[in-house]
């Protein structure tokens, strides 16, 4: 018997499989890219050292090459499938990871997710993001400073976030606005304003990506979160969510997006409790704190 490499093939086969890999790998040098030519060789060897260290078969290849051409196919201008698919397989965290470099005591980003709408409405400082929408009144205040603690006046904040059914404004066909909005940091860098308090819900499953995850026994649950993009002139535009203390979804939020730094107390007030702008309420609400630090832009 001939001798084996890994237990699993022989010392002739392995040098066949490289030599396939050293010829794809080759056919990049000449790239007058050299970034492209990196990026490409990388990906390249990966994908084969993939095959090769689990022997994929060729029906194994069809079928993912099926998967593939099946996120293709739903993708339209509205439902990106492929940036679900690099959320679920944690790329999407990954990037997030990598470009954001954690810099002292800057706020920690997370993924962006498929939600944001540009040109939401302004509301005031104070003013109310949820526009009617269902769910429990949230009351969210904070701070915007630099990351020696100087206050950015003016900062622009953007949040969006689900109802109380789990359900963002666009999925909705009636082509309404509501939990979205952006608003300023006063004078001080202070900035208030009322919201719902978050609700676990799951990302889009009805197409490959979902099939997928239900096939490996995971969730399409995303811890309850609130949105955030924060921007200021010469700072490093920050995007991130905040995500409510004792959701049963954060261990195992399914694009690994929670960060402990992000898990901030939602703190349920009873009916009738005073607000804090006096907004009379008789049911109950809840209150949460979020105090944001953006980095220098880079
Ligand atoms: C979201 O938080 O809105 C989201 C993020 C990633 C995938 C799907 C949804
Ligand atoms: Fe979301």
């Amino acid at each position: 018997m001939s001798e084996t490499v890994n237990n699993s093939v022989t010392e002739k086969q392995s040098e066949r499989e490289q030599f396939v890999t050293n010829i794809a790998l080759e056919s990049f040098e000449d790239s007058p890219n050299e970034r492209l030519k990196e990026i490409m060789q990388s990906l390249t060897k990966h994908l084969h050292d993939f095959a090769r260290e689990v022997r994929l078969t060729e029906d194994e290849w069809n079928a993912g090459i099926k998967f593939l051409t099946d996120v293709g196919h739903i993708t339209t201008g509205t439902r990106q499938e492929f940036v679900l698919l690099s959320d679920v397989l944690g790329v999407s965290m990954q990037t997030i990871a990598i470009n954001n470099e954690a810099y002292e005591n800057a706020t920690e980003a997370t993924v962006f997710g498929p939600f944001f709408v540009e040109d939401a409405p302004e509301i005031d400082n104070g003013g109310d993001m949820a526009f009617g929408a269902k769910g429990q009144p949230c009351w969210v205040e904070g701070t915007v400073k630099d990351t020696d603690g100087n206050p950015l006046p003016g900062a622009r904040i953007e949040v969006w976030e689900c109802d109380e059914d789990g359900f963002y404004d666009v999925q909705y066909d009636d082509g309404r606005t509501a939990t979205r909005a952006h608003l300023f940091a006063d004078e001080n860098g202070e900035y208030r304003f009322w919201g719902l308090t978050p609700v676990p819900y799951p990302i889009p499953y009805d197409g490959p990506v979902g099939k997928m995850l239900d096939a490996v026994g995971r969730s399409p649950m995303r811890a309850s979160h609130l949105h955030f993009m924060v921007s200021a002139p010469e700072k490093h535009t920050l995007v991130t969510h905040i995500f409510v203390n004792g959701c049963e979804y954060l261990k195992r939020d399914s694009v690994f997006g929670v960060k402990p730094s992000l898990i901030k107390d939602f703190e349920q007030q009873t009916a009738n409790t005073p607000t804090p702008d006096g907004r009379e309420l008789d049911r109950d609400w809840a209150r949460a704190r979020f105090d944001i630090v953006l980095p220098p832009a880079k």
